[in-house]
Parts: structure tokens; sequence; C-alpha cells
């Protein structure tokens, strides 16, 4: 059990003016991380005479073991344009967090015991859709939570948008535009893999920007003759290239009718390190065309947050900011028609975004001849 003296009682409470909040960045982490913290704390104070901020280190590790530090103004400089987060970060599998570590300990009642020892009136937790789980765990346990939707895939349901993605999405773009140089001079098959997950956002995203031929999403399971056919049609008019954006979560159609168990299986047996390869061997295989593979990987999540993530992050740093002054708390801030929204945790917890296959951007994109191996 924590220990209630560490709550403070309502004496304290009226002398206690100054605010004190927690701050945390969990899961797999993405540009604008830092430029969201930065709007959160401006917008609660000029400066941190008048607050003070607690970072716990590499999410929701550092809140159970109490690593944290009390952070200054200085730590809130210069971050607006820096990748990663300045906390750091680490995953904490939301289906483990009420099972005890290896020496026994409760991580939810350790979490809450820091909570109340720091005497803090919020928690600022930014991730996705497993760090919001425990943030929603948290809530209902009685802690003030304010979940900020952080992912380079788009999957936050309740949000149009979560920061980090558009940046991947330049990303993603870049490799498919280096890869049109290059395949434009060959005569050749290139498959590019893209993050994001189980959902297809990135993918579809980077894969219209970029101009891809065969665009492969884990919502719409492919067909192998489908995408070769697509691929004889472009040979047939006379271009001697196809690219092909392929969702790091993409599966075919015959695999989607697989129990997760068996799909299990056959993945050990085949042994590919992605679905590209898989894709490749295929392609290569059935139609006899030579086919190259490029993964971006990591570098989606790295570098500088591209300008739209740096006003996103910041309208919804400061959004967080306001509604802590208001002491509304149990809550995910999104952005929805453009506009700044408050969302229950409850109501979104454990939900997931897909992309829907007669989604009006697909339908677009198959009015483009774009094809999505269906
Ligand atoms: O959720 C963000 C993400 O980058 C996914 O797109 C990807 O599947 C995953 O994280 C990779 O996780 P890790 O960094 O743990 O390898």
């Amino acid at each position: 059990m924590y220990n209630k003296s560490y709550q403070c009682n309502k004496k304290e409470k009226e002398v206690k003016t100054m605010k004190r909040i927690g701050l945390l960045t969990s899961g797999g982490d993405c540009q604008a991380l830092n430029a969201t913290m930065r709007g959160v704390v401006k917008g609660l104070a000029s400066n941190l005479d008048e607050l003070e901020v607690y970072g716990f280190m590499n999410g929701y590790k550092g809140l159970i073991y109490g690593d944290y530090r009390l952070l200054t103004s200085k730590d809130f400089s210069g971050i607006l344009t820096k990748g990663g987060t300045i906390l750091g970060s680490s995953r904490q599998p939301f289906k483990l967090m009420r099972v005890p570590d290896e020496k026994g300990l409760d991580k939810v009642e350790a979490m809450k015991q820091n909570y109340y020892k720091l005497r803090l009136d919020c928690l600022v937790i930014l991730g996705g859709n497993g760090t919001q789980k425990t943030a929603n765990l948290l809530s209902e346990e009685g802690l003030n939570i304010i979940h900020l939707p952080k992912t380079i895939d788009n999957d936050i349901w309740g949000t149009d948008m979560t920061f980090g993605f558009y940046s991947a999405v330049n990303i993603a773009t870049d490799a498919i535009d280096c890869i049109h140089t290059t395949a434009a001079s060959h005569n050749r098959v290139f498959i590019v893999e893209v993050m994001g997950h189980k959902v297809g956002w990135l993918t579809l995203y980077s894969g219209i920007a970029g101009g891809a031929d065969i665009i492969l999403l884990p919502e719409i399971p492919y067909k192998i003759d489908k995408v070769i056919e697509a691929i004889d049609r472009r040979t047939k008019a006379g271009k001697g290239f196809t690219i092909i954006a392929v969702a790091e979560g993409a599966i075919s159609a015959e695999d989607a009718k697989l129990s997760k168990k068996e799909w299990k299986k056959k993945q050990e047996e085949k042994k590919y390190p992605s679905v590209a390869y898989e894709l490749a061997e295929e392609i290569q295989q059935k139609s006899g065309t030579e086919v190259r593979i490029t993964v971006p990987g990591h570098t989606q999540r790295g570098g500088s947050p591209c300008p739209y993530d740096r006003v996103l992050s910041t309208r919804l740093g400061v959004s967080a900011a306001k509604l802590i002054l208001e002491e509304q708390y149990g809550c995910m801030v999104a952005i929805v028609n453009n506009k700044i929204k408050k969302v229950p945790l409850k109501d979104v917890a454990g939900k997931l975004k897909t992309v829907a296959p007669d989604d009006q951007l697909v339908q677009e994109a198959k009015l483009l001849g774009i094809s999505f191996g269906d």
C-alpha cells in the first residue's frame, strides 16, 4: 500500500499554491516529444519559479522506481526542434503492469506512492496506445492524469492526428523519392517497407506523397496475383520500374485467413526478417522480375519535428496546461476537425484507429491508378 500520509490534507492544499506536475514520455519515441513538453511548461508558467516540474526518466520505469529529477527552465530552452526525448523512454507493456516485478514489487502501487510522495497536482503522460492504457489505469486509481497522443503510427482513437506522424511521413516520403531516381535508371521492382505497427496510415500517406505504384496495408490484405498484375500493367505501358510501399504490418489475403497461432507458426518456419522480404521472394518467384528492398526503419522516428508537428505539439501542450490550470483531468488532449478537444481517457483507451478499406483517401488513390493488391 502507498503511504497515504503523502497525500495533501485540506489545510496543506490551501497553503500550497505552487503547482507541482510530473512529466513522462513512454513507448517508442518520435519527433516533437520535447516540443510538446515545452508547450505544457510554457503554457503553465512564464518561469519555473511558479511551478515545480518533475521529469520521470525512461517512461513508466522512472515512475515505478522513483527515478526522477526536478527540471529547470534551462531544460525546456531550445528543445522545440530537438528530436527524441529529454526524459528518455522505454516500453513497459500494459499487460505486465499488474504483474509484480522480479523482486515482487507491485508496480501500480509503486507508481501511486511516487506520485503522492512528490505531492503532484497531476501527471502529464506522452505516449501511444499502450501508454494510454496505463494512463487510464492510473486515472482509474485516482491520480490526476492528462495524456498527450504521440506516435508516428497515427493509430490513436479519438484524435485526427498524433504528433510525430507528419514528421515520419516526410522521412518515409523522402525514402520513396530517393528510390524513384534510382528506380528510373533500372528495370526493377523496388519495395520500400514503412513503419506503422498494425496500421497503414504512414504507408498510405507516404505512398501517395512519394508516388508509389502499389500500396499494401494491413487493413487491406493483398493477393500476390493482383500485385503481379499491377506490375505487368506498368511493364506493358512501357514503364521500366515499379515502386511498392508496403506497411510493416501488411499481410497476404491467404495469411489473413489463418488463426494467430497458425500465422505465428508459419512466420517461424519461413524466417523472413519482415514482410518486404516475403513479398520480394513471391514476386521474384512468380514473375522472374528483379526486386530490391529498402527498409528506412527507425530513421522514420528520428530527427527534428516537421513544422506541422511543431505547431500541433505546441497546441496540444498549451491546451494540456489550460486543463491543468482548470483542474480537469482523466483525459487525452486531441485534435478533431482542427480544433483542440478534451476526450475522456476511459472512452478511448484500448481502441485502435485503423484505415478503413473504403476510406476516402484509399478511394482517391485507387482513382489515381494505385493498386492496393486487392
Ligand atoms: O509505434 C511506433 C513504432 O515505430 C512502430 O511503427 C514500430 O512498429 C515500432 O514502434 C517499433 O518499435 P521498437 O522501437 O520497439 O522496435
